[in-house]
């Protein structure tokens, strides 16, 4: 039978990416102990109040269907929070969506088709590349360097920008590098942005994990709100990414010419989350706080357990959920690392390629563990390098 190009497009992008994820769990369903840092879920459920909201919700019939833009109560709220980062904010700035991801990929389904391109960090977020390919543009990746911290360099997008790109993918808080933009980077990157007519889609999903500091947005510029589109959720930020909810935030054109597609591809939202999205949005819940806290003490925990240990390098994050390792000195990729890991000390992480090109020689470590197996995670990393450098002297 034939297929649309997009199945081919999409076809090869998973499984290479989590094939360690996946030998780690089927090592465990066979019965092995494994220490498993892959994938960045919250380890703690969202707030009392919040489940009991969307039960209440649902029992009192919120379980119809919605409209294409989202539900009056959570559009309300979603207005308030980004009219406290620019005055002229109204709900027609909003279109609610189930997560991020959707979000996302509604988005670039909206501003880029073949023939197009969209710049990217690299290293990136795992998914960006499928929901680029999926509309026929390409990713032209823009290098982000250790040295620089993973900061995206406005000088860096300018070299890499091609007649056919038409939008900056960003990402801030970053994962996997945790890297958090300061308002003055994002002013210079913005200014590149207006000099090439460029959308900024900026991904904010993990805004409410940074360590310290001030969160910047281009969101905010009103020099930048023609061309600024934000998406995010409560995935994150309310460790709720089961409930599926989330938003795009740009501007009032933007929202109207993509409404449609909105409404084609989903007939609206599910009431009973959107209220209880509603509540997680207006008012304050402590689940981020904690969240920020433990994932903070955590990223030390790792950095204190490989400080002596020549070959690794721990690179602390900024924000997010996740630790990156550089293990290039061992003379293994990051990859190989990952494989070595995993079959030698029973811990999984996830190979830094997955993220790019520019993460090879990284392994990322996922901060949702309890500190003590992470401790033991890293001190097993630790024995790793050290049997490798062994070897290595060995040989020598
Ligand atoms: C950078 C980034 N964007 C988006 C997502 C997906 O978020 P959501 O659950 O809101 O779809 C993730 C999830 O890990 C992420 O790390």
């Amino acid at each position: 039978m034939r297929y649309a190009s997009i199945t081919d497009r999409l076809s090869n992008l998973g499984s290479g990416k989590w094939a360690v994820h996946a030998a780690a769990r089927a090592m465990a369903a066979a019965g092995t102990e494994i220490i498993e840092l892959t994938i960045g879920e919250p380890d703690m459920p969202p707030d009392e109040a919040l489940l009991a909201e969307c039960a209440r919700a649902m029992h009192a019939g919120r379980t119809r269907y919605s409209n294409g833009r989202g539900e009056p109560a959570v559009l309300k709220a979603l207005t308030e929070k980004y009219r406290k980062r620019r005055a002229d904010v109204t709900e027609k700035n909003i279109l609610c969506f189930p997560g991020t991801q959707t979000a996302l990929f509604a988005v670039m389904l909206g501003l880029v088709e073949a023939g197009d391109a969209v710049l990217v960090g690299d290293p990136l977020y795992a998914t960006y590349e499928g929901v680029v390919a999926s509309t026929g543009a390409r990713i032209v990746p823009v290098p982000l360097h250790p040295e620089k911290r993973f900061h995206l360099q406005a000088a860096d997008l300018e070299r890499a920008i091609t007649p056919e790109c038409r939008v900056l993918l960003l990402n801030t808080p970053h994962n996997p590098t945790g890297a958090v933009l300061t308002a003055e980077e994002i002013a210079v990157i913005g200014a590149v942005c207006r000099r090439h007519d460029l959308w900024i889609v900026c991904d904010e999903v993990y805004e409410e994990l940074i360590f310290g500091g001030e969160f910047a947005s281009p969101f905010n510029d009103p020099d930048l709100a023609e061309r600024t589109i934000v998406v995010s959720s409560i995935s994150k930020s309310h460790a709720a990414p089961g409930f599926r909810s989330g938003w795009a935030a740009g501007p009032v054109e933007f929202c109207e010419r993509l409404l449609p597609v909105s409404e084609t591809m989903l007939f609206g939202v599910q009431p009973f989350i959107s209220d209880m999205t509603a509540m997680a949005v207006s008012q304050r819940f402590d689940t981020a706080a904690v969240m920020r806290e433990n994932y903070l003490r955590r990223a030390r925990i790792v950095e204190s357990a490989l400080v002596g240990e020549p070959l690794l390098k721990t690179m602390m994050p900024e924000g997010g959920m996740f630790i990156l390792v550089d293990v290039g000195a061992t003379g293994l990729s990051g990859e190989a690392f990952a494989w070595a890991l995993l079959t030698e000390q029973q811990v999984a992480v996830m190979p830094g390629s997955s993220f790019g090109e520019e993460a090879r020689d990284f392994i990322r470590i996922s901060l949702t563990v309890p500190d003590e197996r992470l401790e033991t995670a890293a001190r097993r990393m630790a024995e790793l390098a050290r049997s490798l450098r062994a070897g290595e002297a060995k040989r020598a």
